[in-house]
């Protein structure tokens, strides 16, 4: 996904509201889920955020979103975000972030994922790195729910 940064979506020192991003990234997180899936999705988890270098208007924010590893009904995906300056060209990743999605029915039932196709050694590395995460983050749902 592309897009202008416009004054509308800044804070007062002309940068990109971290709310703009995060709905932004939820959105291409989204997308690459539903080409997978062709199913309904809830967003179940963000992992942690960071916003490593400011975005100003006038920018363009990029967006590229891929689907790491799927479980039984859930799925992961990651985002990564660039600013890239218009006049330039200067393109700096700006976050990463891990969602995951849930594939639900009509009815709000889970309904199993697609299995991904996995071919290359760095597709199996992305994979394992994400089933390591699914289970931190399986942990802290945990404690979340306390
Ligand atoms: C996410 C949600 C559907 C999970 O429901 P649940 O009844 O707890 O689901 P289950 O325990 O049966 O888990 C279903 C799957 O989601 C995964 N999951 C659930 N919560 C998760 C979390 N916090 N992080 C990662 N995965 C999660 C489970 O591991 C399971 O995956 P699997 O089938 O691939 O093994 C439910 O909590 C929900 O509806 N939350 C609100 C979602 C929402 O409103 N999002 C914002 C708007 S879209």
């Amino acid at each position: 996904m592309v897009q202008v940064v416009l004054p509308n979506d800044a804070n007062p020192l002309g940068f990109i509201l971290g709310g703009t991003v995060m709905h932004l990234i939820d959105i291409a997180g989204a997308i690459a889920c539903h080409r997978h899936t062709r199913t309904r999705l809830v967003t179940a988890a963000v992992d942690d955020l960071q916003f490593l270098h400011p975005i100003k208007v006038g920018d363009l924010i990029i967006l590229k979103s891929r689907v790491t590893c799927v479980f039984r009904t859930s799925l992961e995906v990651q985002v990564d975000v660039f600013s890239e300056e218009t006049l330039t060209g200067q393109r700096r990743r700006t976050s990463r972030a891990f969602l995951t999605f849930v594939a639900i029915d009509s009815d709000g039932g889970r309904v199993q994922v697609p299995p991904l196709l996995v071919e290359t050694e760095e597709e199996r590395r992305v994979c394992e790195e994400a089933q390591a995460r699914r289970e931190q983050r399986l942990r802290r749902r945990l404690v979340a729910e306390d």
